[in-house]
């Protein structure tokens, strides 16, 4: 488990093993769009300001996630305790 900072709604978000971000976020009442929710589509793309990404997904390159900007929020999760994301 985690946490997940949404810095332009201002809301933090606490992350439970069995759920994804994504989950999180729509179960706190955002709107966010998805469409694979297996990580291969690329509709979530979510930008990272801060803290490790746990990558699982196949829809970002090496460099993509080598650049710790990005994620996907409807698998991967966090290697820290905390994620700031651009939404
Ligand atoms: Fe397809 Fe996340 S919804 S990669």
């Amino acid at each position: 488990a985690f946490d997940v900072e949404l810095a332009r709604s201002a809301m933090t978000l606490h992350v439970p093993a069995g759920k994804t971000i994504l989950e999180t976020m729509r179960d706190n009442g955002l709107t966010v769009a998805s469409s694979c929710e297996q990580g291969a589509c690329g509709t979530c793309l979510t930008g990272v300001i801060e803290g490790e990404v746990d990558h699982q997904d196949v829809y970002l390159n090496k460099t993509e996630k080598a650049s710790n900007t990005c994620i996907m929020t409807c698998v991967s999760r966090a290697k820290g305790e905390r994620l700031v994301l651009d939404i």
